[in-house]
């Protein structure tokens, strides 16, 4: 203890000024760390985001009686042998916020028309040549890792519209998005209104999603992957 008083007795003016200097250095930059974690916190203020998927028409097609099974193989409904017709599509994605944290408890559900352009509607155009076999609608619960998973089939155009899934994400009873989503590339996506609705080429990229065949699959299944970003806060 002495030696520390005699050091300290012996510091100079200029060392007590620089002293102090040090001091109210860190205390500014206490202040300061203060407002940067506060910033920081901020939603959005400076981590990057992601493109939030935008909303799209629901279309009059949501089947207005649902099918009987509604999982998420829209390939065979309940237990029967033949399965629906089409290009088989293993569709899996995420259902994330803003900052890509993953939304558990999301109910996705898709509804699409089959091979000959028929929606599971009494409505739908060329009903009578609905595919019985082919679900139509599915739906899949997230769990922690917000994933979702569809076997289906890659969509077919119909008069007037560029291929498309209906999508819309659930959590209870609240809405939480209805979209659509193309098959990146595909030509017709260019005269489609509601697909060309979207300006911003990052939009469109978000609901443009790449059908790639699956290594090795002997049947020529495809592979998409379509993350849904809704525009939560980590609390909304
Ligand atoms: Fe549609």
């Amino acid at each position: 203890m002495s030696d520390m008083g005699l050091d300290q007795i012996r510091i100079t003016s200029l060392q007590r000024e620089t002293i102090m200097n040090e001091m109210q250095r860190r205390l500014f930059l206490q202040r300061l760390g203060g407002v940067g974690i506060a910033l920081f916190t901020v939603p959005g203020a400076f981590a990057e985001e992601l493109i939030r998927t935008p909303s799209q028409t629901e279309g009059p097609f949501y089947p207005n009686k649902l099918p009987l099974d509604t999982d998420n193989d829209l390939l065979i409904i309940n237990d029967t042998i033949t399965p629906g017709v089409g290009e088989i599509t293993h569709l899996t994605g995420k259902v994330l916020d803003m900052k890509g944290n993953p939304i558990t408890n999301a109910v996705v559900e898709i509804w699409q028309c089959d091979a000959n352009g028929a929606y599971l509607h009494t409505g739908s155009d060329n009903g009578g040549k609905r595919d019985k076999n082919f679900q139509g609608f599915g739906r899949f619960t997230t769990g922690s890792t917000g994933e979702y998973y569809f076997r289906t089939i890659k969509p077919v155009p119909y008069p007037g519209r560029s291929p498309h899934i209906h999508v819309k994400v659930k959590q209870g009873n609240k809405e939480l998005l209805t979209t659509q989503m193309y098959i990146d590339g595909f030509k017709g996506n260019e005269r489609d209104g509601i697909y060309r609705s979207i300006r911003d080429p990052k939009v469109r990229a978000a609901i443009s999603v790449p059908f790639t065949p699956i290594k090795d699959s002997k049947i020529g299944e495809l592979a998409a992957k379509f993350d849904i970003v809704l525009g939560l806060t980590p609390n909304g």
